[in-house]
């Protein structure tokens, strides 16, 4: 039958396609597309094979198991071939094997050994008198390369075999000369922390990071110094023993225990189903604690436990019959980046976001992944149009793990960061060495909110009452549209919220009001300056002596007042040029908000002042005084409060149950007061 050109064209094009990607996956390590993709092109190109039969050709990569061993590495045959399983997506297509297998097997009783699927690369050990005699990859499934002096550096690989539980002398492998001669497979795998601190460390060497633990663990397993395998923690689980060509074991089961006798790790999840519902119910329980495994897995693996019956179902030329892996939905895909939009969170800070084409990703539809910041997109080169692999992770946003830029075929434009707040239009101002870019409009309505909150603190303007439930529906209802708003609430709309009532309504305005007179210092920190924290704020305010004067300072002027260096004085200007924030302190000084230093001016510090210039640390709970307090008190004598004691600290004042502040102070031989001699070097307050 002639197969007709269209079904012609898309095979070419399908096996152009996997081979592209086999190579990718295989050779360098870097794959385009997931496994569940790439599955599917495999699929695809196997069901047209199928109905297309006159079609196939004999270098088809149907027509074999895996990719082609890469440079560098001497090459080593399977004695018996590794080969790939067969891959299921849904309950219904575990059913569609067991009722295949108990077509094939009829009358027989046979059980079923579950396991995990680990998401690595496999690889087959093999041991000669109990010793490690060699490590090969899979390779392309007859033949992998060597890399034993790498394999040997893996921790959980024991060098020589031994017995590590006792009564263990029944179970030796069947067979005389078993022992002599064993290959024990599994997987390869960086577990989860270990590759979060290598991507670390190569992000600070400006190194590329690896896209996820699998290439990591590939690469790593791959590269020429055995040195640097070693410093990155890879780990192994062992999945199959044979001796000969063999499974040594009437079970798959107690060839499993017979490993972890033996000092491998086994998969730590692992149970006999006797039918479909327990396999369900295993696939259920693994899939709800999957995110708390050291190491990545992508499904479940079924075998038939029963080995006769293992040879008896026997394999075709890519995997066995009697085995599946149950694969749970892929945690990445690719899609297609229609937009990049900017988001302002709460703090005012600025994350560019990626509009993608929907894609269904770990069983829901996505449409958005995150940028992160800046340096991100710079690092990734992600324009409106790529073509991008997602991922989903541990968090509940996917990101964007690389841009395929191949895949890229016209000129797209570099993407810019805006320079106006996307909510206010306020000015957006990204501090030297900081990956993150800000809002600094206080009045943004994206950080109206936390705005608020700020001012209101109780270090702050401290409006008590004015908590985080209260200042939500205020600015949910419109009735705070700036923060002046605050100012400006009458107790009748108060009255009427939710959880209010006429009397904390009063009490309420009465806090707003007396907030009016406080002192300029807290003023200055309310407003929330990046930078700018209680010290800071105190130095403004008494180095200027009013709010007029604060705005107006220019940089050098900043500069000027001891202990502001330039990120400070960079802030503060960019802060006070944005004319949102001029406007908002207009309205605050129209309210009637103090905007001068000289009602609250600190008790003048005496040159001789035990205090002044001393840098203390607090600790532990004062018997008289809050921390507050004795930090205002040291404050407003010359001295400042730190939170770390450091070889610059002068006094650590240790109240009752100190924390390890006191230890270190001790290990640094700095001098540590107790309250009683803190209150007489005060003066005896
Ligand atoms: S048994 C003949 N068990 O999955 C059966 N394989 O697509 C061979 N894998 O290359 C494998 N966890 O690297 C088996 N518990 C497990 C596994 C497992 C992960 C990998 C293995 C193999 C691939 C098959």
């Amino acid at each position: 039958m002639a197969v007709p050109p269209e079904i012609q064209a898309r095979m070419d094009e399908l096996r152009r396609e996997i081979r592209r990607h086999e190579y990718l996956y295989y050779v360098r390590d870097d794959p385009e597309i997931s496994d569940y993709e790439f599955d599917q092109l495999m699929r695809e190109l196997q069901q047209l094979e199928a109905h297309h039969p006159a079609a196939v050709t004999s270098d088809s990569p149907t027509r074999r198991v895996g990719g082609q061993p890469a440079d560098g590495f001497e090459t080593h045959a399977h004695h018996v071939p590794m080969l790939s399983l067969d891959n299921a997506y849904s309950l219904a297509e575990v059913r569609e094997f067991d009722a295949r297998l108990r077509r094939l097997l009829p009358a027989t009783d046979f059980t079923y050994a579950v396991e995990l699927k680990f998401d690595g690369l496999s690889m087959s050990l093999m041991y000669r008198d109990g010793l490690l005699e060699r490590a090969v990859t899979r390779g392309d499934g007859s033949r992998g390369e060597v890399v034993t002096a790498n394999i040997r550096t893996v921790r959980s690989i024991p060098l020589r075999l031994e017995a590590r539980s006792t009564n263990t002398a029944a179970e030796q492998p069947a067979g005389a000369a078993a022992t002599d001669s064993l290959v024990v497979r599994g997987e390869i795998l960086m577990p989860l922390d270990s590759f979060a601190a290598l991507n670390r460390q190569r992000k600070e060497t400006g190194e590329a990071p690896f896209a996820n633990p699998r290439n990591a663990a590939a690469g790593t397993v791959r590269t020429l110094d055995p040195r640097i395998v070693a410093s990155r923690k890879l780990t192994f689980y062992a999945y199959s023993l044979l001796t000969g060509d063999r499974m040594p074991f009437p079970t798959h089961a107690e060839g499993l225990r017979w490993l972890s006798q033996h000092g491998f790790k086994i998969s730590p999840f692992f149970r006999v189903c006797r039918d479909i519902a327990a396999i369900e119910a295993f696939i259920h329980e693994v899939a709800e604690r999957r995110d708390a495994l050291p190491v990545e897995i992508d499904g479940v693996v079924i075998k038939i436990n029963e080995t006769a019956l293992q040879r008896r179902a026997g394999a075709t030329s890519k995997s066995p019959r009697w085995a599946l892996a149950y694969k749970y939905p892929a945690r990445q895909a690719t899609t297609r980046v229609r937009d990049i939009v900017v988001q302002v969170g709460r703090t005012g800070a600025l994350t560019p976001v990626a509009e993608l084409e929907a894609v269904s990703l770990s069983g829901s539809t996505i449409q958005r992944a995150t940028l992160h910041n800046e340096d991100e997109v710079r690092r990734l080169d992600v324009r409106v149009g790529d073509w991008v692999l997602i991922e989903k992770g541990g968090d509940v946003i996917p990101k964007v793990v690389k841009v395929l830029h191949q895949r890229r075929d016209e000129e797209l434009p570099v993407f810019e960061m805006p320079d106006a707040c996307p909510v206010c239009g306020g000015r957006i101002y990204r501090p030297e060495g900081e990956a993150v870019s800000r809002c600094v409009s206080a009045d943004c309505p994206a950080r109206l909110k936390g705005s608020i909150r700020h001012f209101a603190q109780r270090r702050a303007m401290d409006i008590e009452g004015l908590g985080e439930a209260l200042v939500s529906q205020l600015v949910d209802q419109g009735m705070v549209r700036h923060l002046p708003d605050i100012y400006r609430l009458a107790e009748e709309e108060l009255a009427a919220l939710e959880r209010m009532g006429e009397k904390s309504a009063r009490n309420l305005l009465a806090e707003i009001e007396s907030s009016k007179s406080r002192p300029l210092h807290r003023l200055v920190f309310g407003l929330g300056i990046r930078y700018v924290g209680e010290r800071t704020a105190r130095l403004l305010a008494e180095h200027f002596a009013s709010m007029a004067a604060v705005m107006a300072a220019d940089r050098e002027e900043l500069l000027a007042v001891s202990e502001i260096g330039e990120v400070i004085a960079d802030s503060v200007t960019v802060f006070f040029q944005e004319p949102s924030n001029r406007e908002m302190i207009h309205q605050l000084a129209a309210a009637g908000l103090n905007m001068t230093a000289a009602a609250t001016a600190p008790a003048a510090a005496t040159t001789d002042d035990p205090f002044r210039d001393k840098t203390f640390v607090l600790t532990g709970t004062l018997r008289g005084l809050t921390r507050e307090e004795a930090k205002a008190l040291i404050e407003s004598r010359g001295g400042r409060v730190t939170s770390a004691v450091s070889g610059k600290t002068d006094y650590v004042v240790a109240g009752a149950d100190p924390g390890s502040k006191l230890d270190k102070a001790r290990q640094l031989g700095v001098a540590v007061l107790d309250e009683d001699a803190f209150r007489r070097l005060a003066g005896g307050i």
